[in-house]
């Protein structure tokens, strides 16, 4: 893979002062899961009833649909798509082989990409197991981590011609502590913290395996790139002097954060990863020991009043995607792609503001030197939202869920997004535009 000349590409030019150009070769792409999108899977999510009383069963119906979302893709102007296989179609059972039906269906979604001029990068888990890995114990299970690398080694056999970049796992922070400490995602268990650090340490240990075996059979036609996408949150007190929620935000900074880090890019487990994914979406702030999120169940107009800019889920903080980048550029030394960014509202104009907020950040970043690959915007289309199913809208493009035939429309973020994608640059006329912050 080239390198980018970042610091040529970047700068705004004289004559073109109000423009934040982006690398050339940066790659714009949108981002999906198999469980939120596809539809007709089988894992734990199957039977899992949302808060909107919504399930994952039909989705999107992007296991059908998948010619026209890529047709979709095109029209917005993406040149890549970040998107997950899932492991539940492709093996009945441990080392089984791989179901060759369901592997020509993703065949065929990398040869549709590739004609439609759209780089595939590929996760390997996103939030979901096979029912047999699940009712033996997930990822507590040791055993786990040989089943998944046994899997991930049929499948660089099977897709290396065809896929360059490789994403072992999403959040695995995420997906710890929402099934094992927050009891939001199945098996819904709460204040595990000895099961959700020894999920870390099983994963970190797959990651590592599939790791050597992706770089070492995955070589087709050019170096496959291999790293995990971190979803990175700010945890911070809401008075700077209050020493219970400086703890609160400490700890969490520390289990979340750090201690996810160390496990997967730590000492010599950091030769196993080409890149490092970055998901960023913001802040959380702690007041009297409480997370002061909607996600976390804090009223919107309570936010408001505390002064407090947030979508949906979470509080809005540009700003921290600077500092961000600056650390994991100090510490990691990789290539970063942004693997998520996004934004779930209403109102299209909070959305475009959010999202021109994050890439003048990005694009300030870039040009001081931190060596960005890539953005994924979450998400392609709205989806289903894990525990919150239906209810938080974060797609480019909006599907009419109560029309059988889903049917799929631009929104109007999916037309700014387009001129982003088609100039590879954004311009800096909005007042609301934060200028980007040193690192
Ligand atoms: C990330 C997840 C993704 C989606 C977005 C909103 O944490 O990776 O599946 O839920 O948040």
């Amino acid at each position: 893979m080239h390198r980018h000349e970042h610091s040529a590409n970047t700068t705004c030019g004289a004559a073109n002062a109000r423009r934040l150009k982006f690398p050339e070769n940066f790659l714009w792409g949108t981002a999906t899961a198999p469980t939120q999108v596809e539809g007709h899977v089988d894992n734990e999510w199957t039977d899992f009833i949302a808060q909107d009383g919504g399930d994952c069963r039909i989705a999107c119906d992007h296991y059908h649909r998948y010619p026209e979302d890529i047709e979709w893709m095109s029209r917005l102007g993406v040149n890549s798509y970040r998107f997950g296989i899932e492991w539940s179609r492709l093996q009945s059972a441990a080392f089984a082989p791989l179901n060759q039906h369901e592997l020509a269906r993703y065949l065929d979604v990398l040869d549709r990409l590739r004609a439609a001029g759209i780089t595939p990068m590929v996760v390997l888990h996103h939030f979901s197991n096979p029912p047999w890995i699940h009712s033996g114990g997930g990822w507590l299970n040791p055993q786990t981590v040989a089943a998944f690398v046994d899997y991930v080694g049929k499948l660089v056999a099977a897709l290396k011609e065809r896929v360059q970049l490789w994403n072992t796992f999403n959040e695995p922070d995420t997906y710890a502590a929402l099934a094992y400490v927050l009891g939001a995602y199945p098996p819904r268990r709460k204040w595990q913290l000895g099961q959700f650090r020894q999920i870390i340490h099983h994963m970190a240990r797959a990651h590592e395996q599939a790791s050597r075996i992706i770089r070492r059979d995955g070589v087709a036609t050019r170096e496959p790139q291999v790293g995990i996408a971190k979803n990175w949150t700010f945890f911070h007190a809401y008075r700077r002097f209050s020493p219970w929620d400086r703890l609160t935000a400490s700890l969490c900074h520390y289990t979340f954060n750090k201690f996810v880090l160390d496990a997967f890019l730590g000492g010599g487990r950091r030769q196993a990863s080409t890149f490092i994914g970055l998901n960023y979406y913001g802040r959380v702030r702690f007041h009297h020991f409480s997370a002061m999120i909607p996600a976390g169940g804090a009223p919107v107009k309570r936010l408001q009043d505390f002064g407090f800019v947030c979508d949906d889920m979470m509080e809005r903080y540009p700003e921290g995607l600077g500092k961000i980048l600056a650390y994991f550029n100090l510490r990691l030394r990789l290539p970063i792609y942004i693997t998520e960014h996004g934004a779930a509202s209403a109102d299209e104009q909070f959305r475009e503001r959010d999202l021109l907020n994050y890439l003048a950040v990005l694009g300030g970043a870039i040009a001081r030197g931190a060596d960005v690959r890539g953005f994924y915007y979450w998400s392609l289309v709205d989806n289903f939202e894990w525990q919150f199913g239906y209810s938080k809208k974060f797609g480019l493009l909006s599907v009419d869920f109560s029309d059988k035939a889903l049917p799929r429309a631009m929104k109007p973020l999916g037309e700014i997004y387009r001129q982003v994608c088609r100039e590879n640059s954004i311009r800096l006329s909005s007042p609301d535009i934060h200028s980007p912050h040193p690192g």
